[in-house]
Protein backbone atom coordinates (compact mmCIF):
# COMPACT_ATOMS: atom_id res chain seq x y z
CA UNK A 1 0.00 0.00 0.00
CA UNK A 2 1.28 3.68 -0.89
CA UNK A 3 2.32 5.86 1.67
CA UNK A 4 -0.51 7.74 2.88
CA UNK A 5 -1.41 10.84 4.95
CA UNK A 6 -4.96 11.43 6.84
CA UNK A 7 -5.40 15.10 6.25
CA UNK A 8 -7.57 16.44 8.98
CA UNK A 9 -9.95 19.48 7.39
CA UNK A 10 -10.22 22.12 9.84
CA UNK A 11 -11.91 24.72 8.08
CA UNK A 12 -15.92 24.03 9.57
CA UNK A 13 -14.52 24.96 13.17
CA UNK A 14 -10.93 26.79 12.39
CA UNK A 15 -12.21 28.58 9.61
CA UNK A 16 -15.83 30.16 10.45
CA UNK A 17 -14.79 30.78 13.99
CA UNK A 18 -12.79 33.33 12.77
CA UNK A 19 -15.45 34.65 10.21
CA UNK A 20 -16.89 38.25 11.50
CA UNK A 21 -20.35 37.60 9.49
CA UNK A 22 -22.64 34.83 10.60
CA UNK A 23 -22.60 31.60 8.96
CA UNK A 24 -26.06 29.88 9.17
CA UNK A 25 -26.36 26.66 10.12
CA UNK A 26 -27.34 25.07 7.21
CA UNK A 27 -24.43 25.99 5.41
CA UNK A 28 -21.97 25.07 8.23
CA UNK A 29 -23.91 21.86 7.46
CA UNK A 30 -23.67 21.73 3.95
CA UNK A 31 -19.82 22.49 3.76
CA UNK A 32 -19.20 19.51 5.97
CA UNK A 33 -21.59 17.40 3.90
CA UNK A 34 -19.04 18.46 0.89
CA UNK A 35 -16.19 18.09 2.92
CA UNK A 36 -16.78 14.59 3.44
CA UNK A 37 -17.86 13.89 0.18
CA UNK A 38 -14.77 14.65 -1.26
CA UNK A 39 -12.91 12.21 0.76
CA UNK A 40 -11.63 13.91 3.42
CA UNK A 41 -11.34 11.41 6.24
CA UNK A 42 -12.03 13.57 9.11
CA UNK A 43 -13.69 17.19 9.13
CA UNK A 44 -13.77 19.05 12.32
CA UNK A 45 -17.23 19.92 12.57
CA UNK A 46 -17.68 22.87 15.26
CA UNK A 47 -16.57 23.41 18.92
CA UNK A 48 -18.47 23.46 21.82
CA UNK A 49 -16.75 26.60 23.64
CA UNK A 50 -18.51 29.42 25.93
CA UNK A 51 -20.77 30.94 23.12
CA UNK A 52 -19.65 34.50 24.77
CA UNK A 53 -16.17 33.89 23.68
CA UNK A 54 -16.74 32.60 20.02
CA UNK A 55 -20.46 33.90 18.98
CA UNK A 56 -19.42 32.48 15.15
CA UNK A 57 -20.32 28.40 16.33
CA UNK A 58 -22.73 29.12 18.98
CA UNK A 59 -24.62 26.95 16.91
CA UNK A 60 -22.42 23.94 17.71
CA UNK A 61 -25.38 21.26 18.28
CA UNK A 62 -28.14 22.51 15.55
CA UNK A 63 -24.88 21.80 13.19
CA UNK A 64 -24.37 18.59 14.60
CA UNK A 65 -27.52 17.38 14.43
CA UNK A 66 -27.41 18.31 10.54
CA UNK A 67 -24.05 15.64 9.72
CA UNK A 68 -25.94 12.87 7.40
CA UNK A 69 -26.06 9.84 10.37
CA UNK A 70 -23.91 8.13 7.48
CA UNK A 71 -21.18 10.61 6.49
CA UNK A 72 -17.72 9.14 5.93
CA UNK A 73 -15.86 10.95 7.41
CA UNK A 74 -15.11 11.23 10.91
CA UNK A 75 -16.38 14.18 12.59
CA UNK A 76 -14.46 15.42 16.05
CA UNK A 77 -15.40 18.70 17.75
CA UNK A 78 -13.33 21.06 20.27
CA UNK A 79 -14.53 21.01 23.98
CA UNK A 80 -12.50 22.99 26.42
CA UNK A 81 -14.05 21.87 29.75
CA UNK A 82 -16.22 19.43 31.11
CA UNK A 83 -18.92 21.55 30.24
CA UNK A 84 -18.09 21.44 26.75
CA UNK A 85 -17.72 17.70 26.70
CA UNK A 86 -21.14 17.19 27.99
CA UNK A 87 -22.96 20.01 25.76
CA UNK A 88 -20.65 17.90 22.58
CA UNK A 89 -21.47 14.16 23.74
CA UNK A 90 -25.32 15.13 24.44
CA UNK A 91 -25.04 16.75 20.65
CA UNK A 92 -23.77 13.16 19.41
CA UNK A 93 -20.31 13.92 18.86
CA UNK A 94 -18.20 10.44 19.51
CA UNK A 95 -14.91 12.34 18.94
CA UNK A 96 -13.77 15.64 20.95
CA UNK A 97 -10.57 17.92 21.02
CA UNK A 98 -8.70 19.45 23.77
CA UNK A 99 -6.66 22.42 23.59
CA UNK A 100 -3.54 23.81 25.55
CA UNK A 101 -0.98 26.21 25.06
CA UNK A 102 2.47 26.54 25.33
CA UNK A 103 3.02 29.86 26.20
CA UNK A 104 1.11 31.26 29.34
CA UNK A 105 0.06 34.11 28.04
CA UNK A 106 -1.79 32.67 24.93
CA UNK A 107 -3.31 30.41 27.45
CA UNK A 108 -4.82 33.46 29.49
CA UNK A 109 -6.45 35.01 26.62
CA UNK A 110 -7.87 31.57 24.64
CA UNK A 111 -8.65 30.11 27.83
CA UNK A 112 -8.47 32.68 30.77
CA UNK A 113 -6.12 30.13 33.11
CA UNK A 114 -2.43 29.42 33.31
CA UNK A 115 -0.95 26.06 31.37
CA UNK A 116 -0.92 24.33 34.65
CA UNK A 117 -4.50 25.08 35.12
CA UNK A 118 -5.63 24.17 32.09
CA UNK A 119 -4.20 21.28 32.13
CA UNK A 120 -5.49 20.32 35.43
CA UNK A 121 -8.91 21.04 33.92
CA UNK A 122 -8.48 18.96 30.79
CA UNK A 123 -7.38 15.96 32.71
CA UNK A 124 -10.89 14.96 33.73
CA UNK A 125 -12.30 15.97 30.48
CA UNK A 126 -9.60 13.44 28.45
CA UNK A 127 -10.35 10.80 31.28
CA UNK A 128 -14.59 10.86 30.75
CA UNK A 129 -14.11 11.00 26.92
CA UNK A 130 -12.06 8.30 26.83
CA UNK A 131 -13.70 6.03 28.93
CA UNK A 132 -16.47 6.40 27.11
CA UNK A 133 -14.51 5.26 24.37
CA UNK A 134 -14.40 8.84 22.23
CA UNK A 135 -11.39 9.19 20.82
CA UNK A 136 -9.41 12.19 22.44
CA UNK A 137 -7.12 14.39 20.25
CA UNK A 138 -5.35 17.41 22.26
CA UNK A 139 -3.71 20.68 20.80
CA UNK A 140 -0.92 22.52 21.65
CA UNK A 141 -1.19 26.65 20.52
CA UNK A 142 2.13 29.15 19.87
CA UNK A 143 4.38 25.90 19.54
CA UNK A 144 6.90 28.01 17.27
CA UNK A 145 6.34 31.56 18.57
CA UNK A 146 3.42 33.54 20.72
CA UNK A 147 1.95 36.71 19.35
CA UNK A 148 2.49 38.22 23.12
CA UNK A 149 5.63 36.49 24.11
CA UNK A 150 7.68 35.94 21.02
CA UNK A 151 9.63 32.38 20.87
CA UNK A 152 8.62 29.85 22.68
CA UNK A 153 11.26 27.26 23.69
CA UNK A 154 11.05 23.30 22.11
CA UNK A 155 10.67 22.13 25.70
CA UNK A 156 8.06 24.03 26.90
CA UNK A 157 6.10 22.50 23.84
CA UNK A 158 7.31 19.05 24.89
CA UNK A 159 6.58 19.25 28.06
CA UNK A 160 2.74 20.13 27.06
CA UNK A 161 2.70 16.75 24.64
CA UNK A 162 3.93 14.96 27.69
CA UNK A 163 0.94 15.68 29.67
CA UNK A 164 -1.68 15.93 27.11
CA UNK A 165 -0.42 12.42 25.81
CA UNK A 166 0.03 10.56 29.34
CA UNK A 167 -3.07 12.07 30.12
CA UNK A 168 -4.78 9.83 27.63
CA UNK A 169 -4.39 12.05 24.25
CA UNK A 170 -4.53 9.64 21.43
CA UNK A 171 -3.36 12.18 19.03
CA UNK A 172 -1.75 15.19 19.59
CA UNK A 173 -1.63 18.09 17.13
CA UNK A 174 1.29 20.92 17.01
CA UNK A 175 0.11 24.47 16.33
CA UNK A 176 1.50 27.04 14.84
CA UNK A 177 -1.46 29.52 16.07
CA UNK A 178 0.44 32.84 14.26
CA UNK A 179 1.99 31.13 11.30
CA UNK A 180 5.81 31.79 12.05
CA UNK A 181 7.45 28.97 11.82
CA UNK A 182 10.10 27.93 9.24
CA UNK A 183 10.96 24.66 8.26
CA UNK A 184 13.89 23.99 9.92
CA UNK A 185 12.42 25.07 13.43
CA UNK A 186 9.49 23.04 12.19
CA UNK A 187 11.31 19.64 12.05
CA UNK A 188 13.33 20.13 15.13
CA UNK A 189 10.78 20.85 16.86
CA UNK A 190 8.54 17.51 15.30
CA UNK A 191 11.95 15.49 16.04
CA UNK A 192 11.74 16.91 19.74
CA UNK A 193 8.18 15.92 20.26
CA UNK A 194 8.13 12.32 18.46
CA UNK A 195 10.52 11.98 21.80
CA UNK A 196 8.04 11.75 23.96
CA UNK A 197 4.91 10.57 21.81
CA UNK A 198 5.13 8.02 19.10
CA UNK A 199 5.64 10.02 15.78
CA UNK A 200 2.28 8.35 14.26
CA UNK A 201 0.11 10.32 17.18
CA UNK A 202 1.42 13.44 16.04
CA UNK A 203 0.14 16.26 13.81
CA UNK A 204 1.16 19.31 12.49
CA UNK A 205 -1.30 22.09 11.99
CA UNK A 206 -0.16 25.48 10.47
CA UNK A 207 -1.77 28.49 9.88
CA UNK A 208 0.04 30.09 6.66
CA UNK A 209 0.59 33.91 8.02
CA UNK A 210 4.20 33.92 6.76
CA UNK A 211 3.71 31.81 3.88
CA UNK A 212 5.57 29.14 5.56
CA UNK A 213 3.06 26.70 5.92
CA UNK A 214 3.74 24.10 2.60
CA UNK A 215 7.18 24.08 3.40
CA UNK A 216 6.90 23.17 6.70
CA UNK A 217 4.69 20.73 6.41
CA UNK A 218 7.77 18.94 3.49
CA UNK A 219 9.99 19.00 6.26
CA UNK A 220 7.92 17.27 8.71
CA UNK A 221 6.30 14.88 6.44
CA UNK A 222 10.08 14.20 5.46
CA UNK A 223 10.69 13.85 9.20
CA UNK A 224 8.06 11.19 9.57
CA UNK A 225 4.71 12.80 10.70
CA UNK A 226 1.53 11.23 8.50
CA UNK A 227 -1.19 13.80 10.06
CA UNK A 228 -1.37 17.16 8.54
CA UNK A 229 -4.36 20.01 9.59
CA UNK A 230 -5.71 22.51 7.16
CA UNK A 231 -9.13 24.11 5.87
CA UNK A 232 -10.14 24.40 3.25
CA UNK A 233 -9.83 27.42 0.60
CA UNK A 234 -7.72 28.22 3.98
CA UNK A 235 -10.40 29.65 5.39
CA UNK A 236 -9.54 30.39 9.19
CA UNK A 237 -7.57 32.10 12.07
CA UNK A 238 -7.58 32.46 15.77
CA UNK A 239 -10.23 34.70 17.44
CA UNK A 240 -6.89 35.11 20.67
CA UNK A 241 -4.03 35.85 17.72
CA UNK A 242 -4.79 39.24 16.38
CA UNK A 243 -3.39 39.33 12.36
CA UNK A 244 -2.97 35.64 12.66
CA UNK A 245 -4.53 34.31 9.13
CA UNK A 246 -6.20 30.84 8.25
CA UNK A 247 -4.68 27.33 8.37
CA UNK A 248 -3.02 26.45 5.27
CA UNK A 249 -5.21 25.53 2.51
CA UNK A 250 -6.43 21.93 2.42
CA UNK A 251 -6.17 21.82 -1.76
CA UNK A 252 -2.50 23.13 -1.60
CA UNK A 253 -1.95 19.97 0.89
CA UNK A 254 -3.31 17.47 -0.90
CA UNK A 255 -1.48 18.89 -4.76
CA UNK A 256 1.67 18.72 -2.42
CA UNK A 257 1.13 15.53 -0.76
CA UNK A 258 -0.16 13.82 -4.43
CA UNK A 259 3.19 15.33 -5.91
CA UNK A 260 5.14 13.29 -3.52
CA UNK A 261 3.69 9.82 -4.28
CA UNK A 262 1.49 9.79 -0.95
CA UNK A 263 -1.78 9.29 -0.83
CA UNK A 264 -4.99 11.33 0.64
CA UNK A 265 -7.64 9.76 -0.74
CA UNK A 266 -9.12 13.09 -1.39
CA UNK A 267 -10.49 14.29 -5.10
CA UNK A 268 -8.79 17.38 -5.77
CA UNK A 269 -10.97 18.39 -8.40
CA UNK A 270 -13.88 18.15 -6.00
CA UNK A 271 -12.29 19.97 -2.88
CA UNK A 272 -11.27 22.83 -5.25
CA UNK A 273 -15.04 23.22 -6.50
CA UNK A 274 -15.76 23.43 -2.31
CA UNK A 275 -13.44 25.79 -1.33
CA UNK A 276 -14.42 27.66 -4.27
CA UNK A 277 -18.67 27.62 -3.59
CA UNK A 278 -17.56 28.59 0.41
CA UNK A 279 -15.50 31.51 -0.65
CA UNK A 280 -18.17 32.69 -3.11
CA UNK A 281 -20.74 31.96 -0.08
CA UNK A 282 -18.61 33.89 2.12
CA UNK A 283 -17.86 36.73 -0.19
CA UNK A 284 -14.37 36.56 0.63
CA UNK A 285 -11.03 35.29 -1.76
CA UNK A 286 -10.24 31.47 -2.10
CA UNK A 287 -7.09 31.41 -0.35
CA UNK A 288 -5.99 28.29 -2.22
CA UNK A 289 -3.27 28.28 -4.85
CA UNK A 290 -3.85 25.33 -6.26
CA UNK A 291 -7.73 25.50 -6.17
CA UNK A 292 -7.51 28.58 -7.98
CA UNK A 293 -5.23 27.15 -10.79
CA UNK A 294 -7.21 24.19 -11.04
CA UNK A 295 -10.07 25.57 -11.53
CA UNK A 296 -8.56 28.18 -14.17
CA UNK A 297 -8.02 25.65 -16.17
P1 LIG B 1 -14.34 31.27 31.62
O1 LIG B 1 -15.10 32.54 31.42
O2 LIG B 1 -13.13 31.31 32.48
O3 LIG B 1 -15.30 30.07 32.08
O4 LIG B 1 -13.95 30.73 30.19
P2 LIG B 1 -16.17 29.81 33.33
O5 LIG B 1 -16.05 28.37 33.63
O6 LIG B 1 -15.85 30.80 34.43
O7 LIG B 1 -17.65 30.11 32.80
C1 LIG B 1 -18.09 31.42 32.43
C2 LIG B 1 -19.43 31.31 31.71
O8 LIG B 1 -19.25 30.56 30.48
C3 LIG B 1 -20.49 30.54 32.48
O9 LIG B 1 -21.74 31.07 32.10
C4 LIG B 1 -20.36 29.14 31.96
O10 LIG B 1 -21.53 28.38 32.09
C5 LIG B 1 -20.08 29.39 30.48
P3 LIG B 1 -22.51 32.17 32.98
O11 LIG B 1 -22.66 31.51 34.33
O12 LIG B 1 -21.60 33.37 33.03
O13 LIG B 1 -23.77 32.38 32.24
N1 LIG B 1 -19.34 28.29 29.86
C6 LIG B 1 -19.78 27.60 28.80
N2 LIG B 1 -20.87 27.70 28.04
C7 LIG B 1 -21.01 26.82 27.03
N3 LIG B 1 -20.08 25.88 26.73
C8 LIG B 1 -18.97 25.76 27.45
C9 LIG B 1 -18.78 26.64 28.54
N4 LIG B 1 -17.81 26.78 29.45
C10 LIG B 1 -18.16 27.79 30.24
N5 LIG B 1 -18.06 24.84 27.13
C11 LIG B 1 -13.45 28.93 28.68
C12 LIG B 1 -13.17 29.56 30.04
C13 LIG B 1 -12.36 27.91 28.42
C14 LIG B 1 -14.81 28.28 28.71
C15 LIG B 1 -13.42 30.06 27.62
O14 LIG B 1 -12.21 30.71 27.75
C16 LIG B 1 -13.56 29.55 26.22
O15 LIG B 1 -14.61 29.06 25.81
N6 LIG B 1 -12.48 29.66 25.42
C17 LIG B 1 -12.48 29.16 24.06
C18 LIG B 1 -11.63 30.00 23.18
C19 LIG B 1 -11.62 29.41 21.81
O16 LIG B 1 -12.55 28.75 21.39
N7 LIG B 1 -10.51 29.64 21.06
C20 LIG B 1 -10.38 29.12 19.75
C21 LIG B 1 -10.17 27.62 19.73
S1 LIG B 1 -8.49 27.16 20.02
C22 LIG B 1 -7.72 27.43 18.49
O17 LIG B 1 -8.31 27.94 17.57
C23 LIG B 1 -6.31 26.95 18.32
C24 LIG B 1 -6.21 25.69 17.43
O18 LIG B 1 -6.77 25.91 16.13
C25 LIG B 1 -4.72 25.28 17.28
C26 LIG B 1 -3.83 26.47 16.86
O19 LIG B 1 -3.99 26.98 15.74
O20 LIG B 1 -3.02 26.90 17.70
C27 LIG B 1 -6.96 24.51 18.07
MG1 LIG C 1 -5.69 26.78 14.47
Amino acid sequence: MADRVTIVEVGPRDGLQNEQQVVPAAEKIELIRRLAACGLPVVEATSFVSPKWVPQLADAAEVMAGIDPDTPARHPVLVPNMKGLERAVAAGATEVAVFAAASESFSRRNTNCSIDESLERLRPVIATAADAGHRVRGYISCVLGCPYEGEISPAAVVAVAEALYSAGCDEISLGDTIGIGTPHAARTLLRDCAGSVPMERLAVHFHDTWGQALANILACVEEGVRIADSSVAGLGGCPYARGATGNVATEDVVYLLHGLGLETGVDLEALARTGDWISTRLNRDNNSRAGRALLAR
